[in-house]
């Protein structure tokens, strides 16, 4: 049984340019874990001026990273946070339409290249008529994620905000067409053997994806049952893996791109996979931290991201 071979090595110019890809990609995952662990992104529960967070402990942004004050939790509800009003909306300025947002950067910005650069790039280096099961299944699990995450989300989500910053929105077309395409470069160019479908990658791979995708779009249409009555408040999520960790919804997106790796088994998947855990790891810490901070009953045993583990 053999592994996954890549064509690019065998074009030194080819080559070089895709190590410093990778390394671009690299620094921009460290960057990003380093930038979001100091301070929460600002959108969704952290950028509302009407909801307190662990985070702020005054109107200027003073951030704290380690202790979380429930003694100022007492004077809020203890099931919900973010108001009781219903569905008035939380005073906003600038920024760009949300919903729009995530469709350009998660749609827009990813299917065409993801499409363009795995066509052109494989028909520049391989023969259609050899193409194999792994890199058509693989391809198609990428453009399911997108899909659904650029158009299907926004469409249904229940987001409290009606805009994003621009300094959330602005870095996240180039960021995802870079990741989009060295993927796409790298799809396109792996030699798969012809017996990869028996490798216990291929399977492994699939098994693992689509376990993550089942958890991810379970977890966020949890979310958004908490919100069934039209409000904006933050409630405490309940049932399933929402008993053992406050994020289920970054758990299963990890597991996605987990087994993306283990199916395609290239340096790519691997930057890609690094890129998300920066927001996962540091978010679904700070969500926990919010949760903890609003609802002094909140489940003592529940971890941030990984059961049992963190
Ligand atoms: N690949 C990546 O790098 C990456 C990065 C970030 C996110 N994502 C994916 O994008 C999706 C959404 O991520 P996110 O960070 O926006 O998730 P999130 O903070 O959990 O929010 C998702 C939605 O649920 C609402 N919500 C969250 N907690 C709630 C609660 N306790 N009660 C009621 N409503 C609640 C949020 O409302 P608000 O509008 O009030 O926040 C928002 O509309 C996830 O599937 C995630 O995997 C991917």
């Amino acid at each position: 049984m053999g592994t996954p071979t890549n064509l690019l090595s065998d074009s030194a110019d080819l080559y070089w340019v895709h190590v410093a890809l990778l390394i671009v990609c690299g620094l921009l995952s460290l960057i990003s874990f380093i930038v979001q662990s100091l301070k929460p992104a600002k959108y969704g529960k952290f950028a509302r001026p009407d909801v307190k967070n662990p985070y702020v402990t005054s109107a200027s942004e003073t951030t704290s990273l380690t202790a979380v004050d429930t003694s100022s939790a007492a004077d809020l509800p203890a099931m919900a946070a973010g108001g009781t009003s219903g569905s008035a909306a939380p005073k906003e300025e600038g920024g760009f339409p949300a919903r729009l947002s995530f469709f350009i950067s998660d749609f827009v910005f990813v299917i065409p290249v993801w499409a363009v650069a795995t066509f052109v790039i494989y028909d520049k280096h391989q023969r259609f008529a050899d193409i194999s099961a792994a890199l058509i299944v693989y391809w198609i699990l990428w453009a399911t994620h997108f899909i659904q995450r650029g158009v299907i989300h926004p469409l249904i989500l229940r987001y409290s905000m009606r805009n994003v910053g621009w300094d959330i929105f602005l870095p996240m077309m180039p960021v995802n067409a870079l990741f989009t395409f060295i993927n796409a470069s790298f799809l396109a160019t792996t030699v798969f053997p012809s017996d990869y479908e028996s490798d216990p990658r291929f399977a492994i791979g699939i098994i693992v994806f689509v376990l993550g995708f089942i958890i991810n779009r379970w977890a966020d249409w949890k979310l958004r049952s908490l919100r069934a009555d039209g409000s904006r408040e933050y409630r405490v999520p309940t049932g399933g893996l929402y008993e053992y960790v406050s994020c289920p919804n970054y758990l299963g997106e990890g597991l996605e791109w987990t087994g993306y790796l283990i199916g395609v088994w290239n340096w790519a998947a691997l930057v890609w996979l690094l890129f998300c855990l920066s927001t996962f790891v540091p978010r679904a810490r700070q969500n926990h931290a919010f949760y903890r901070h609003t609802f002094p009953d909140y489940p003592k045993q529940r971890k941030a991201l990984i059961p049992f583990v963190y």
